[in-house]
This record gives structure tokens, C-alpha cells and sequence, in this order.
């Protein structure tokens, strides 16, 4: 005889799971109404009056989508994606570095959806033993790994210390420690929490340090134009590595959230770069089939609406223009947005050292704030800061700067609180 059916809830003693600490803190900054809060918790571009930022070229695009009413708009696009967003996506990332006959690419639900697809697709086909981020990296890279079941490691990255990047150390331990076939998580530029990228001399060391080891190389590309407001600048370390010779295989990872403000329309794509004996046509094929597979099971088609706008933008020279000048000053007011902070707070004698704050690049700064003066700096300021110190530089302004800085000095001040100055 089977169990007695009973009226308790399947769930009822399911453990919660911790909130997303970047969208628990989004959501606790739009529910406070105070006049002077701040929102420097989520990686969301700002103007200078703490508003949303629609960019004119996405606007261009959308008022002419809309007189269009082409009947297609609403369709589904194939589950690998829209071919055209794909083979421009792919331009946008790779310029000429990497011949077209070794690139794979499907549409995804932007950057994460790319994370996410990437990593299953690597975790059912090579197989890898671990995977290495850095420590520390954006909270959903672990999540996203565990989720797959590959092993997370931890490659040394920022030095608390110094407040920089410790090179060495990441060297060091993946040297020693890091296995042919294992995985990789590169942050391609404006490096999230920590503002800190390794310069080209450091890159072309770890390119030779994949090649040589056989590390498969897994770029995330979330900031692609953030940080120096030239695209191609910033896609330098992905081109190097599709350059390398002998060429090595990788994957990367791409967002239109941050660089065309399209943050809801999950707007991206996962590219792979295969190559080596055996890399047929045939193969590539199969790339492709297996990333589909996994699309289709998880939800089916990718949204179309952003990439329709990313599509019209890059298919068309004097929008890409507009859009790069566009580009060059979102990333020219987060640079100012960082002297600003960094002098106000020289200007007040605020204990501690804060250069680290214009030294960074892209949209974050790792402060050193440490949890405690976070928490105060929400209670009694209602400045939003995610607990590890990084604050988003996007949300400052010329209105709230000062304040800010005013906050951070009278925490830094407060002996009551433990501080890491
Ligand atoms: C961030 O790190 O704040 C952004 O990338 C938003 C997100 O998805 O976490």
C-alpha cells in the first residue's frame, strides 16, 4: 500500500534561499522615500539628476520601430537567435580578430542568460574538474557555477591591503593549482565589484598562461564601452586571446544592459571561439545544436525586443556613431563622478586613503567600506552600498556627491564603528 496522503504542505520545511543582495537592495531603495536617498547599490547608469538614462539612439530607434509596426515585430526569433543581432553582436566583440569560420554564437537573456547558458553548455560537454573565479567577483557568477555543479574555485584577485590588483598572487595560484581543461571567468574590462582590470603587459601574461596550461577561458562582457568609452578599447583582452597562436578555444559572454541602457530587455548573446583538429563545419554544428538544446529546455526563445534596437543600432554607421559618442559620455561622467568623490573626500581629511577611488575603472568602486559602516551609511544617510563596500559610481552627481561624501566622512569619523581605515 503507498503512503496515506496527508494534508502537510510539501514545503513546509523548505529552507529559504538568500536574496539577491543586489535586487533585495534595488528594491529597499525604491520603497524609502526619503528625499536624499541614494541608490549606489545595482550597476544602473544614471544622469546627472539621479534619473534613468534612455539613450537618444535607442530612442531614435524605438520611435521609428513604432511607426514602422512592422507585423513581425512580435514574432518568435529561431532558438539559436536572430542571425543579423548575432553576426553584429559578434563584430561588436571581436572587430577583425577572429575569423567568422571559428565562431559560434546564440542569442541569450543577456549577460546573465549568456553566463548561464555558457556555463551549462561547458559543464555537460568538456567536463571541467573547476572552475576559477576571482575573488571576490559578482555574486551570480558562484551561483551560476554551483547551479551547474562544476566546482568553484577561487583565484586571488584584489588585495585589501594595497587596494589593488594582486597579480602576482593570481598568477601564483593558478600556476600551481589550475589543471588543463579547467574554466576560467575573465572579467573582459571594468572589472565587477572591484573597478580593477590587469594592463595589457598582464593580460598577454595569462593569455600565454592558458594557452600554455590548457585553461579554457571564459569572458564575461558586461561592460563592454563603460570603461574607457571606446568599445574597442575595451574589448583588447578578448581580441588578444582569439589572436593567440597557436590558437586556444574560448567562450564569451556579452550584455547590451549596461552599454545601451537596455537593462529589462536582456538583450546578449554567447559566442564560442572553436578551433583545433576535428573543429569541422560539422562541429561547429554541434555547437550550436547543444546550446539550442539547452535554450529551448530552459525558455525556449530568447526576449526580442532589445536586440531588435541593438540590431538597428550596429546595422547602421551613423546610429553606431551617435551611439559611441553617446558611450564616450556615460563613461566621461563616471570618471568625473570619481575625482569628484575622491577630492571631496581629500577636501574633508576623511581617515583613510582613497585614490583606489580614481585609480578603479567602469562603473564600480570597491571603497573599503567595511559591512558595519555600510549598514550606518543606509540607517542614517539612506545611502544604498552593496555590503562588500562597492558602490556604483553611475549613481553620483553633482546633486548628491557632496553628501555623499559628507556621509562617508562622518562614518569614517564615528568611533563607535569599527572601521578598516
Ligand atoms: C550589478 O552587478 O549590479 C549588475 O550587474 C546587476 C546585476 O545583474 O547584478
Amino acid at each position: 500500500m503507498g503512503s496515506v496522503p496527508t494534508s502537510a504542505s510539501h514545503f513546509a520545511a523548505l529552507p529559504t534561499a538568500p536574496r539577491d543582495e543586489i535586487f533585495a537592495l534595488l528594491g529597499e531603495f525604491r520603497r524609502d522615500t526619503h528625499p536624499q536617498r541614494v541608490n549606489l547599490g545595482a550597476g544602473v547608469y544614471c544622469d546627472n539628476d539621479g534619473e534613468p538614462f534612455p539613450l537618444d539612439v535607442v530612442r531614435t530607434v524605438e520611435k521609428s520601430m513604432n511607426e514602422k509596426a512592422d507585423p513581425h515585430r512580435h514574432d518568435y526569433t529561431p532558438i539559436e537567435g536572430d542571425q543579423e543581432f548575432l553576426a553584429l553582436a559578434r563584430k561588436f566583440v571581436f572587430g577583425d580578430a577572429c575569423d567568422e569560420s571559428r565562431l559560434t554564437s546564440v542569442q541569450t537573456v543577456s549577460g546573465s542568460g549568456a553566463n548561464h547558458v555558457g556555463a551549462r553548455f561547458l559543464a555537460n560537454t568538456i567536463r571541467p574538474r573547476r572552475v576559477w573565479l576571482s575573488a571576490p567577483t559578482w555574486a551570480n557568477h558562484e551561483l551560476i557555477w554551483a547551479t551547474v555543479g562544476v566546482p568553484v574555485h577561487f583565484y586571488p584577485y584584489y588585495n585589501a591591503e594595497t587596494r589593488a590588483l594582486d597579480f602576482a598572487a593570481m598568477v601564483e595560484t593558478l600556476e600551481k593549482e589550475a589543471e588543463a581543461n579547467d574554466v576560467i571567468v575573465l572579467h573582459a574590462c571594468a572589472h565587477n565589484p572591484t573597478g580593477l582590470d590587469p594592463t595589457k603587459e598582464q593580460w598577454i601574461v595569462l593569455g600565454e598562461l592558458c594557452q600554455r596550461k590548457g585553461i579554457f577561458p571564459f569572458f564575461d562582457n558586461a561592460y563592454q564601452g563603460f570603461a574607457s568609452g571606446d568599445p574597442s578599447i575595451d574589448a583588447w583582452a578578448i581580441r588578444h586571446f582569439a589572436q593567440l597562436q597557436p590558437p586556444i578555444e574560448m567562450c564569451v559572454a556579452q550584455s547590451f544592459s549596461k552599454n545601451l541602457g537596455l537593462y529589462g530587455h536582456r538583450a546578449g548573446a554567447f559566442h564560442v571561439v572553436a578551433t583545433g583538429e576535428g573543429c569541422t563545419p560539422a562541429a561547429k554544428d554541434a555547437v550550436t545544436a547543444n546550446l539550442a538544446q539547452i535554450i529551448r529546455s530552459e525558455y525556449s526563445v530568447s526576449p526580442r525586443y532589445g536586440s531588435d534596437i541593438v540590431k538597428a543600432v550596429l546595422g547602421n554607421k551613423d546610429l553606431t556613431r551617435k551611439w559611441q559618442a553617446e558611450l564616450h559620455t556615460m563613461a566621461g561622467r563616471i570618471i568625473a563622478m570619481r575625482v569628484c568623490l575622491y577630492e571631496e573626500l581629500r577636501r574633508l581629511g576623511t581617515p583613510g586613503s582613497w585614490t583606489h577611488i580614481i585609480d578603479q575603472i567602469g562603473m564600480f568602486s570597491y571603497t573599503g567600506l567595511t559591512p558595519p559602516e555600510v549598514t550606518y551609511l543606509k540607517e542614517k544617510f539612506h545611502i544604498y552600498i552593496h555590503s562588500s563596500g562597492r558602490i556604483s559610481i553611475a549613481g553620483l552627481n553633482t546633486k548628491n556627491v557632496k553628501y555623499v561624501a559628507a556621509a562617508i566622512h562622518a562614518v569614517r569619523s564615528d568611533p563607535s564603528l569599527v572601521t578598516s581605515a
